[in-house]
Formats: C-alpha cells, sequence, structure tokens
C-alpha cells in the first residue's frame, strides 16, 4: 500500500506548539516510529504552510496513492479549495485531528474536509494518525 500523510499550516511545529493540546513529540519521531510499525506499508510525509501547495499535494497524489491520511490544521476550517480538491481526486481521504476539535471553540467545529472524507479521526492525539493508517490497510 501506498500512503501519504499531508499536515496543514503550524503542524510543523508539533512538539514546542502547545504542548498541553498537541503533546511533546515532534512528528519526525511519531513518523519513525509508524514506519518502524508498518514496514511493508510505504508512508510518505508532507507539510506545507500554504493552502495552495497542499492542493497541489492532493492533485499530485490523488490519482495514483492507495489513501491520503490529511491533516488540514486551520484551513480545515476555512478552505473551500482543499474541499474541492479531495472532491476532485480519487484517492481516499481520510480527515484527522490530534485534538478533539468539536470539544473547542465554535469556529473549530465546521469542516469543508468531512463532506468528502471517506471517514474522520479525531481527539486521539497523535494516534488519530496512526488508525487512519491502520483503516486503510
Ligand atoms: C488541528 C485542529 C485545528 O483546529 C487547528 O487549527 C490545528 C490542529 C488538530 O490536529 O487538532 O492546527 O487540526
Amino acid at each position: 500500500k501506498k500512503l501519504i500523510i499531508i499536515n496543514g499550516p503550524n503542524l510543523n511545529l508539533l512538539g514546542k506548539r502547545e504542548p498541553n493540546i498537541y503533546g511533546s513529540l515532534t512528528f519526525t519521531e511519531f513518523l519513525e516510529e509508524v514506519k518502524g510499525k508498518y514496514p511493508k506499508v510505504s508512508i510518505d510525509y508532507f507539510q506545507s504552510n500554504i493552502e495552495g501547495e497542499l492542493i497541489d499535494k492532493i492533485q499530485e497524489v490523488g490519482f495514483s496513492y492507495d489513501g491520503i491520511v490529511l491533516n488540514a490544521a486551520a484551513y480545515t476550517h476555512t478552505s473551500v479549495g482543499i474541499g474541492d480538491a479531495i472532491k476532485a481526486i480519487e484517492t481516499p481521504v481520510i480527515e484527522v485531528h490530534i485534538s478533539n476539535t468539536f470539544g473547542r471553540e465554535e469556529f473549530r467545529h465546521q469542516s469543508f474536509i468531512s463532506p468528502n472524507a471517506k471517514g474522520v479521526i479525531l481527539g486521539f492525539g497523535l494516534q488519530s494518525y496512526e488508525l487512519a493508517i491502520q483503516s486503510f490497510l
């Protein structure tokens, strides 16, 4: 299986960004751990703080990969463009969030990703990503 994890804005700061909400592990550390657990699965990784770059990557992988694990971060709640990109491609997308966005501010309750995602996993910390990966196996 060929999967990709796509992370949106500010997720490059995982480990030092609001550790009370997002934990103190860096994404690189976490990714190494997960790759070790699933050695037969190809897991690519892409992070960008730029909306258009996220759309470019979704289009690039969206007709050949088996699955996309997408944490669009703040763009989840604002981006019609990322929502449309998911509608446009063939590869199924699992939306993930580290935190339980429904337990937070009202503006985080809205998602432009969910209506077009195969499924949504949120609130399990970094384990949300691993559960999404498992769902593709
Ligand atoms: C997040 C939740 C978003 O509301 C927030 O903007 C993020 C991270 C999460 O993984 O919990 O940057 O997507």
